[in-house]
């Protein structure tokens, strides 16, 4: 089956032609970071408009760059949540005016069950049951993958996501936006012990990066907002430590103790070059298989949106015109439908 998959949950606009769930055919992303870094982050009124101006431009190059027309797609897969919800209106409308004036089905797809099913559009795809770990700019959840849409929640952030630790820092240390990027460019050969931070909740499932954060405020309090410029990368190659460090070491951790030698990592933060060394390194040493789909597929695209819409329309399932969009919608209940 052939499906167009369309992303606009956030501040990227993108879409994507996907032949039968793993075939990435193409793969266009319009990124409104420019726009948004004066702002230091996305401001959601600004996102709205420029994913209007973006979106028909992108599914175009979409089309072209698979060399397919509208005529030859069989179905459309579209964000429904969670995300910005003028941002997701602005997708779904789309989306759902090329189905009314082709005659196509279309299906609205969990933004996090994208994440996680853009390793079946690698060369590393895994065999169920498998652990995945989604870590991007809004979520931080461990679930427990046993087939299509069958999730279970083991654990989440209790406050911060740990994208949104890496932009906060990056804020507070003026290093531009989005943090993440910046941070992982500036740690790689820096010093991960330079300063020691916390590691929060070490005993539990969940999450907590909001400490992390105090702490790095506090030690720039501490040194009177006088930090030299060759000091900045050591901080942030220990900040990140930090968060990598909680990241590998839980969600092994929940390998093991549920007896599944199987991890996806996935999401923005998937991208860090630290996390994906540690993942791998780590996972070796506890006889797990990690699976992290290549950069570009962690960071927000269209064609994990195509490949999750793929499996739903070919299990019959057809959304109506008034479908909405949802900006706050967990996994496990998009999972129940
Ligand atoms: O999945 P994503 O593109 O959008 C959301 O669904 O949130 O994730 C964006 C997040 C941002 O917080 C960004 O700073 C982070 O992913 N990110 C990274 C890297 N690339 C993107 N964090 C750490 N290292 C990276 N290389
Ligand atoms: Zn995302």
């Amino acid at each position: 089956m052939l499906v167009l998959g369309i992303e606009s949950s956030c501040d990227e606009t993108a879409a994507a032609v996907v032949r039968d769930g793993e075939e990435m055919l193409s793969n266009v992303i319009a990124s409104q970071i420019d726009v948004h870094r004066e702002y230091g982050g996305v401001v959601p009124e600004i996102a709205s408009r420029k994913h209007i101006e973006a979106i028909m431009p992108v599914i175009m190059q979409a089309l072209s760059d698979a060399s397919v027309s509208l005529d030859d797609i069989e179905g459309i897969a579209v964000t429904r949540g969670p995300g910005l919800i003028g941002s997701l209106l602005v997708g779904l409308s789309v989306a759902k005016s090329i189905a009314l004036a082709r005659n196509l089905p279309f299906v609205g797809v969990n933004h996090l069950e994208g994440h996680i099913n853009a390793i079946f559009l690698s060369d590393d795809k895994p065999d169920f049951p498998f652990i995945a770990l989604v870590v991007s700019g809004g979520h931080t959840s461990i679930y427990q993958v046993k087939g299509f849409g069958n999730v279970t929640i083991m654990g989440q952030t209790r406050d911060d996501a740990a994208g949104e630790a890496f932009d906060k820092a990056a804020k507070m240390l003026d290093l531009g936006y989005p943090g993440g990027v910046v941070i992982d460019r500036l740690a790689r050969q820096s010093n991960i012990s330079y300063v020691h931070f916390p590691r929060s909740m070490k005993d539990s499932r969940d999450f907590s990066f909001s400490g992390l954060k105090t702490s790095l405020l506090n030690y720039i309090k501490k040194r009177d907002d006088r930090l030299e410029d060759e000091e900045v990368p050591h901080i942030v190659a220990s900040y990140q430590e930090a968060i990598v460090d909680v990241l590998v070491e839980k969600t092994l951790r929940v390998a093991q103790e549920t007896s599944v030698n199987r991890v996806v990592v996935s999401g923005g933060v998937a991208a860090n070059g630290r996390l994906r060394t540690r993942f791998l390194e780590c996972a070796r040493e506890k006889d797990i298989a990690v699976h992290i789909p290549p950069p570009v597929l962690c960071t927000d695209n269209a064609a994990m949106i195509a490949a999750v819409g793929e499996h739903l329309l070919m299990g019959g399932l057809r959304d109506s015109y008034d479908l909405n969009a949802i900006s706050r919608w967990p996994l496990e209940m998009a999972a129940l439908r």
